[in-house]
């Protein structure tokens, strides 16, 4: 296991860079090491199959092997659960996934969204649909003339109890990165602060 981040060692896995070329759209396709897609050869020269669904030999062995990926990613990112590991092809079905589920489940009429104007249009069209569809607003966080995010915009946003608050880590369009870590404690703050305002009305504090 690699310890500290060394380039070097990194590129070696990935044998399109010794073409030589440098690679910056790493959003829109990432590149594979030759891990993954040896892993990928090895699928399917050895036990192509559908999985899940068909009960002989290589079809049980590709659908362990799809199972083990959920454990080693559950690790991996610190997930409580496999159970919250969803595979999708990429980040637009991701979005759509939540906004259609647990944004048609919670999103309500008068509910706030919050996004930025650095979004890419994955994390914008979704929830203007879900938006269009529920009567929800939405509210976008501008930026400063260095490409940052207004954090006091975004902070007054939050004094409104948005419902929903939706940014990437990082914009490949000005490659700014956010200010996420900032923002989300913000966001844990206030979190707690509601969750501590709805205990004292489940609890209501009697005079004596
Ligand atoms: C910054 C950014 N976010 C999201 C996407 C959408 O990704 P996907 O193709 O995985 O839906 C792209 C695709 O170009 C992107 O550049």
């Amino acid at each position: 296991m690699i310890k500290t981040f060394d380039v070097a060692t990194i590129r070696k896995d990935f044998p399109i860079f010794e073409t030589g070329i440098a690679y910056l759209d790493s959003a829109n396709t990432s590149q594979r090491p030759r891990q993954v897609t040896g892993a990928m050869m090895e699928y399917f020269e050895k036990f192509n199959s559908n999985i899940h669904r068909s009960a002989y030999h290589i079809a049980e062995e590709a659908t362990a092997h799809y199972e083990a990926t959920r454990e080693k990613v559950r690790d991996f990112i610190n997930a409580a659960s496999t159970k919250e590991i969803v595979y999708t092809r990429g980040t637009t079905e991701s979005i759509n996934l939540v906004a259609y589920s647990w944004g048609r489940k919670h999103i309500q009429q008068g509910d706030l969204i919050v996004l930025t104007l650095l979004e890419h249009h994955s994390n914008i069209v979704p929830w203007q649909i879900l938006a269009a569809e529920k009567g929800a607003k939405i509210e976008y966080v501008d930026i400063d003339e260095r490409g940052e995010l207004r954090l006091d915009q975004f902070h007054k946003l939050l004094e409104r109890s948005p419902r929903l608050v939706a940014f990437g880590q990082v914009s490949n369009a000005l490659r700014t990165v956010h200010q996420h870590r900032r923002a989300g404690m913000r966001l844990l703050r206030l979190q707690r602060a509601q969750d501590a305002r709805a205990d004292r009305r489940r609890n209501p504090v009697r005079p004596a």
